[in-house]
């Protein structure tokens, strides 16, 4: 299994991140991508990336971070894409549900990293709560899949996850799937082609069904991989198989 997407340097691993990851690696889980969400995690998960054979990479500000964004920010996040296993830029995006950053620094920070993943040639993982519309219009306006672009735990309609398939786009599906009352992802998963379909925790948040409301982690991927079969009327081993092959694919790992 790949998990595209668990912030492993999260401090609420910090007392058995070690046990986490060896209990995922027995449940086969074979690769997770650790996002940054600021510089510091950035740098951690690179730091962990070495660490960990099964951990790869990604660099990025947050748009709950983005206030914090500025050229020597963007210096550091250059300096951290020069280092071993970094497979792309990201978490970024637009967050208007918290605004923990004011929407105008959110969106330049959002524009000038879709910038440096072109100057890196890196693909993007892309953050949209409550602001799909404005998150479509940007990536479109800078053709941010040049490189690859992951929606990462998309919540948008199945519609809008169409246009973004359209345009080569790539769909994670997280935790949220498994939710009783979530019916939106559910009709995502269908409409989505199981080749451009990733799976992802987002760990240590969003745990599926049945953790819900617990510290989550790599393993319980296994119970996003069902409920993505459920939706295609296929099986749990092909949506592991197919989705692990995309990743690598998208992220480049060989
Ligand atoms: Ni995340």
């Amino acid at each position: 299994m790949f998990d595209s997407h668990a912030h492993m340097d999260d401090k609420k691993f910090d007392p058995d991140r070690r046990e986490v990851l060896k209990a995922a690696k027995t449940a086969g889980v074979n690769y997770i991508v650790n996002p940054g969400a600021d510089i510091s995690s950035s740098a951690r998960a690179v730091k962990l990336a070495k660490e960990y054979a099964m951990i790869y990479a990604a660099i990025g500000v947050h748009p709950h971070s983005a206030k914090d964004y500025d050229e020597k920010a963007e210096e550091a996040l250059r300096s951290l894409a020069m280092e071993k296993k970094v497979v792309a830029v990201g978490e970024i995006g637009l967050d208007f549900h918290y605004n923990y950053s004011e929407k105008e620094a959110q969106r330049k920070a959002f524009i000038s990293q879709i910038k440096l993943s072109k100057e890196l040639k890196l693909p993007l993982i892309i953050h949209d709560r409550e602001a799909n519309g404005e998150v479509f219009d940007t990536l479109t306006a800078h053709e941010a899949q040049e490189y690859g672009c992951i929606m990462h735990c998309y919540s948008g309609s199945p519609e809008l996850a169409e246009e973004y398939v359209k345009r080569g786009y790539h769909i994670s599906i997280a935790g949220p799937i498994t939710f009783k009352n979530a019916k939106k992802p559910y009709e995502v998963a269908k409409v989505v082609p199981l080749q451009q379909l990733l799976i992802e925790t987002d760990a240590p948040y969003l745990a599926p069904e049945p953790r819900r409301g617990r510290r989550n982690e790599p393993l319980m991927v296994r119970f996003v991989a069902a409920k993505v079969a459920e939706a295609k009327g296929i099986s749990v081993e092909e949506v592991i198989r197919v989705t692990e092959a995309n990743a690598k694919a998208f992220f480049k790992i060989v």
